[in-house]
């Protein structure tokens, strides 16, 4: 039998030292599955499907995959579905960033090792999506993105009730001492009721706003409610386009582009996104050669008005994003900052689709440029002696009048010493003070957990005190907020500055300078240096071992150093 030319089923043949013979057991297996010799002629379009039992926020994954099935079958492809690693975010420990390298070397790897002609990724929790993009950029085959969908808010006592703002608020309120045992455990019953993903703009909503923002998912498609019916018609037409894609490439590398990282940068930035969606962004970015530094982004937030009133920052859930108008709507009004010219998955540029009808703009939920909630941007940066390569505050997270401010220092030198120590009675702690938290970074043994959201200790939380400043090289929740510095860079556990802060030292920070300082001096600073030790052990083995040997800092995107972009996948012959 003649090898067909290399498409569909016919690509990257399992080596036997004879093509022919493997093209014809190929063909003889996938008969097995009862397809006729017709449809194995189709382009093949793999659907990269991220569905788990340990994942709640895609358990609606078997009915969206159906529906992409439904739009490759329709456009004349062979749809092929398979597995990849899944990332429930509160189902791993010691916590899912950990592991999105690992799901984005399993989908590149797949993408790359199966014969397909062009890829769905479908994905939803917070670092699939990250995940997905960057494994798609990596093995730079023609790929749409489909997004899971936000979850719906549930009705309670009155007021709705969404993941996972609410979550929080109710258990800060519990570590008040304002709701009772029964009380929270009522609540745990109504803060996720729906398949799909966070209802807030935490990081799963801002990736996917992100998604669309690079040109990576369909127009529209970003808000959809994971349960509504436009979500199957979003799926079906994935799988169109993917058949389109694969008989026309546009790949990976043509749409992340310099171009639209900013485009992104400046939709997460008006969207008051996740600071978790800076690393992922960085490193999707990273995958296809584009640097995403951190002084650009102090640049584009000067200039980048704050459009959506949603929660965590305001009033409103993802749902009610997609009946105002979706991220479209958003786009729209940042057109005179974005760079139209920017190629998306559509085969369009940014600037044709964003010339379609607007329709109907709920302005109460996305507000015009003129006339924002903010003038500034959501995220900065903010450099000094305490973070020389940087560190990330939300500002539109965070309370104004926490700053400018000078504070002492109250310092945990670990996660394990919060939680033993945060809530003693005893505790040398007043609201003025700024807390901080060190051994949480990439490399500190936890992996970077959303932990940089310190309680309020709970004397002072029970005296009413809501939000103080809190310092760490950790991330925090896109569902959360508070006058938190995040990603202290470089992290402790490799000795940078935090590592050699002690209680009692003056801190300064000022959002106006976008400074962080340590006021302690230079000579101090040395000697604390020349005693430090690292604080945990390197693993001997297995992914652990890997993950440590090759995480980067927050500012790279925390990839692994060798995934960033290559001159070439193998190495040449020697
Ligand atoms: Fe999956 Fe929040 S837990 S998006």
């Amino acid at each position: 039998m003649k090898e067909k030319k290399s498409r569909g089923l016919a690509k990257g043949l399992t080596n036997y030292g004879d093509p022919a013979f493997s093209l014809y057991l190929r063909r003889s297996f996938a008969k097995s599955m009862g397809f006729s010799s017709e449809m194995l002629e189709r382009p093949v379009v793999g659907i990269a499907d991220s569905r788990s039992g340990f994942n709640n926020c895609h358990r609606h994954f078997p009915e969206l995959v159906e529906a992409v099935k439904r739009g490759v079958l329709a456009a004349g492809g062979l749809p092929l579905e398979f597995p990849t690693v899944s990332l429930g975010e509160v189902f791993l420990s010691p916590t899912s960033m950990m592991f999105r390298n690992l799901m984005s070397v399993d989908v590149e790897e797949m993408i790359r090792a199966q014969p397909m002609d062009a890829v769905v990724l479908v994905g939803g929790c917070d670092k699939t999506v990250p995940a997905q993009l960057m494994g798609a950029v990596s093995a730079d085959l023609p790929a749409v993105q489909l997004l899971g969908g936000p979850m719906m808010p549930t009705s309670f006592h009155g007021e709705r009730l969404g993941a996972c703002t609410d979550c929080r608020r109710f258990w800060a309120l519990h570590r008040a001492g304002k709701v009772d045992a029964a009380g929270i455990d009522e609540v745990e019953g109504n803060l996720a009721t729906t398949a799909g993903t966070c209802a807030v703009m935490g990081t799963a909503s801002t990736m996917a706003s992100i998604a669309e923002a690079l040109g990576m998912a369909l127009p529209g498609s970003a808000a959809i409610p994971a349960v509504h019916a436009d979500r199957l018609r979003a799926a079906e037409a994935s799988g169109k386009r993917a058949v389109e894609l694969a008989r026309s490439p546009l790949r990976p590398t043509q749409i992340i582009t310099e171009k639209s990282v900013e485009n992104a940068l400046r939709v997460l930035l008006a969207i008051g996104g996740s600071t978790n969606g800076i690393v992922h962004l960085t490193a999707i970015a990273g995958r296809a050669g584009v640097e995403v530094s951190l002084k650009k982004l102090n640049d584009l937030s000067d200039s980048t008005p704050v459009l959506v009133d949603l929660k965590p920052t305001g009033q409103h859930y993802m749902s009610d994003l997609y009946a105002a108008g979706g991220i479209g709507a958003v786009m729209r009004e940042l057109k005179p900052l974005l760079h139209l010219d920017a190629m998306t998955v559509t085969g369009r540029t940014l600037g044709e689709l964003l010339e379609a009808e607007p329709g109907w703009v709920d302005r109460a939920v996305v507000k015009s440029f003129k006339d924002p909630l903010s003038r500034q941007g959501g995220l900065v940066a903010l450099f000094g002696s305490l973070a020389p390569n940087g560190a990330i505050l939300k500002r539109s997270a965070a309370d104004p009048r926490l700053f400018e401010k000078e504070g002492r220092a109250v310092v945990f030198s670990s996660l394990d010493d919060l939680a033993a120590r945060i809530d003693e009675p005893g505790l040398e702690v007043t609201a003025e003070d700024f807390l901080v938290l060190r051994n949480a970074g990439p490399k500190s043994g936890y992996a970077m957990p959303e932990a940089g959201y310190l309680p309020i200790p709970a004397k002072l939380a029970r005296a009413g005190v809501k939000d103080m400043v809190r310092i760490s090289d950790a991330r925090m929740s896109g569902t959360a907020y508070g006058t938190i510095v995040l990603h202290v860079s470089p992290e402790a556990a490799i000795g940078g500055p935090l590592a050699l802060v002690r209680s009692g030292d003056r801190i300064r920070i000022s959002v106006k300078e976008r400074r962080i300082e340590l006021l302690v001096s230079e000579d101090e600073m040395r000697k604390r240096k020349a005693a430090w030790r690292p604080p945990v052990a390197p693993p001997v083995r297995g992914y652990a071992k890997l993950y440590m040997e090759h995480v980067l800092q927050a500012e790279q995107g925390c990839d692994f150093d060798f995934l960033r972009k290559a001159s070439a996948y193998l190495g040449g012959k020697s």
